[in-house]
């Protein structure tokens, strides 16, 4: 239905740009001043092989805190009377792990028994009420859960010969990659659901890594309901497929922080670009439909936001069939204004249906996507947080739109010219509460900046569908720049913060504004 006449009109899906086909060649995978890699680089040169980089654990404020450091101690009380004395809390951790891996079952009173053993400052607190009921929930034929248990102990103590270089922490302000294999992520994420990660229990402005999301995975634990339920069937369903030696997953992943600063960004007023393509669907979603492209993930500040406790929203969703995506909040710092994650490689291991509380987990997903020159699948997400607004009206303020404008510009740039365009859709527009018609302008704005086309799947909403499509024809029609654009929602701003503010739409007075300066002509 939609056609290109000439190319005033939106574009079919298939006149997108996407991987593999637009896949140009990569250079050598190498170690340089900002990317870590965490795998031996000669090593997968020579032989095409995954095996750790050998390197030195760093207890260091820029460094992930790992759980096997000499540096990580904690108080144990020992003797008849019960003295205290400092141990390493390695010790404390293996010594059970092993145990509970030795198993041939286990239930969650042995998990439980387990994670309290070097966490027992946390013993009244942490619950563990949703896991229980969830195994218990599971039909018997379906229940892993108890042969599950031990192989993820397995897998969480093979981490200090997994990880062997220290993993720097991708800060506030600082451009940096860091690609790791998908078994590192696997055995850093088994650590995670043992809630071994020193530091990242306790919460408060003032603690240490307060700037960071959670990542131990006790809040998954408590507080049953149905949609813990069907984020630990993803959850554990991602543990079974990395723990059995013919199903896990055999390649590498890019986590990427790209910050910007003032001179990076466009002056908007006098850009002078047109729009590029748009293509808009009701149907299909960004991670099915828009496969090869650039996805975004309408992020949270705090990458993953709510995957480890109740949200259940496009990010969470993302986060729970990607797993893998999850190990980012280890390390990614809370994102400024300027800056945006991209992750290139990460595998689908589940189909789900539904979203909020109707989202069920409906089983396995078989990757086929193909694997880069670095053995990575060609999938790549970019996390974008929009602004969460507490009044509709807050947005309508110029200082907001340009800030949405730049961090759409800073995610949307591409590093050269054959790349994959980008498939969106109403991003900040739920949880966040912001406007479909001025984040879909705002999206096409950075988007014709950064030289791509989009794909907007605006989630079964027709009007939206209808009312984009119609504008984005007016716009090309009347060679609206990127500038001019930018003048329209400046004007419009200006209106909705007169006290006699109308609710006339953006699509409306824009469509108003440019027929009144026709008929002045
Ligand atoms: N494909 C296309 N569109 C979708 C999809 C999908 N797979 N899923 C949802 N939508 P929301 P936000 C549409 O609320 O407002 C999370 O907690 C659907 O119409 O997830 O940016 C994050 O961690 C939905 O209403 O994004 C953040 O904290 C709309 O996209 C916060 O939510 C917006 O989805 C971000 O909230």
């Amino acid at each position: 239905e939609q056609r290109d006449q000439g190319s005033l009109s939106c574009c079919e899906l298939d006149h997108l740009k996407r991987l593999p086909q637009c896949h140009s060649r990569l250079n050598e995978l190498k170690v340089g001043g900002t990317h870590t890699v965490l795998i031996d680089v000669t090593y997968f040169k020579q032989a095409g092989g995954l095996i750790p980089y050998e390197g030195r654990d760093i207890w260091h404020s820029n460094y992930v805190k790992m759980p096997y450091s000499s540096a990580n101690d904690m108080t144990v009380k020992t003797g008849l009377l019960k003295q205290s004395s400092q141990t390493q809390r390695w010790d404390v951790i293996s010594k059970h792990l092993k145990a509970l891996s030795s198993k041939k079952e286990a239930n969650v009173d042995d998990v439980e028994e387990v994670i309290m053993k070097y966490n027992p400052k946390y013993k009244d607190q942490w619950k563990f009420d949703a896991l229980s009921a969830s195994v218990m929930r599971t039909p018997k034929e379906e229940n892993y859960f108890f042969t599950l248990f031990p192989k993820i102990a397995k897998l969480a103590l093979k981490l200090p010969n997994e990880v062997k270089k220290a993993i720097p922490l991708l800060r506030k302000g600082h451009t940096a990659a860091i690609t790791l294999s998908q078994v590192q992520i696997s055995c850093l994420l088994a650590n995670a659901f043992f809630c071994t990660f020193p530091h990242r229990n306790a919460s408060g402005a003032k603690t240490e890594y307060h700037s960071y999301p959670s990542i131990n995975f006790t809040s998954l634990f408590g507080n049953w309901s149905e949609r813990k339920q069907e984020k630990l069937r993803a959850i554990m369903h991602y543990f079974n497929v990395v723990t059995d030696e013919k199903t896990k997953p055999k390649g590498l992943v890019t986590f990427e922080r790209r910050c910007m600063s003032a001179a990076d960004f466009p002056n908007w007023r006098s850009s002078v670009e047109m729009l590029q393509k748009l293509h808009v669907t009701s149907k299909g979603r960004i991670e099915t439909d828009g496969e090869g492209m650039l996805q975004v993930d309408f992020a949270c500040s705090y990458i993953g936001g709510g995957v480890l406790s109740s949200g259940l929203v496009q990010e969470e969703i993302l986060f729970l069939m990607n797993p893998e995506l999850i190990v980012s909040r280890l390390f990614t710092e809370k994102l400024g204004d300027e800056e945006c994650l991209i992750i290139t490689g990460s595998q689908q291991f589940s189909c789900y249906s539904g979203f909020g509380d109707t989202f069920e987990w409906l089983g396995p997903y078989e990757d086929c996507l193909e694997r880069d020159e670095w053995l990575r699948r060609k999938r790549q997400i970019l996390a974008i947080d929009a602004l969460h607004f507490k009044y509709m009206q807050e947005q309508y303020s110029m200082r907001k739109v340009v800030r949405e404008l730049n961090k759409a510009y800073c995610g949307f740039k591409g590093h050269g010219h054959n790349e994959p365009d980008i498939a969106t859709g109403k991003w900040g527009c739920g949880a966040f509460n912001g406007d479909p018609q001025l984040k879909a302008l705002i999206q096409l704005m950075a988007a014709a900046k950064a030289k791509r086309g989009l794909a907007f799947f605006t989630f079964d909403d027709e009007n939206l569908k209808h009312s984009l499509q119609q504008m984005y024809h007016l716009l090309v029609t009347e060679e609206i720049t990127v500038g001019k654009l930018y003048g329209l929602l400046e004007e419009y701003c200006d209106a909705q913060c007169r006290p006699s503010a109308s609710n006339v739409d953006l699509f409306e007075f824009i469509r108003y504004t440019l027929r009144r300066s026709k008929s002045l002509l």
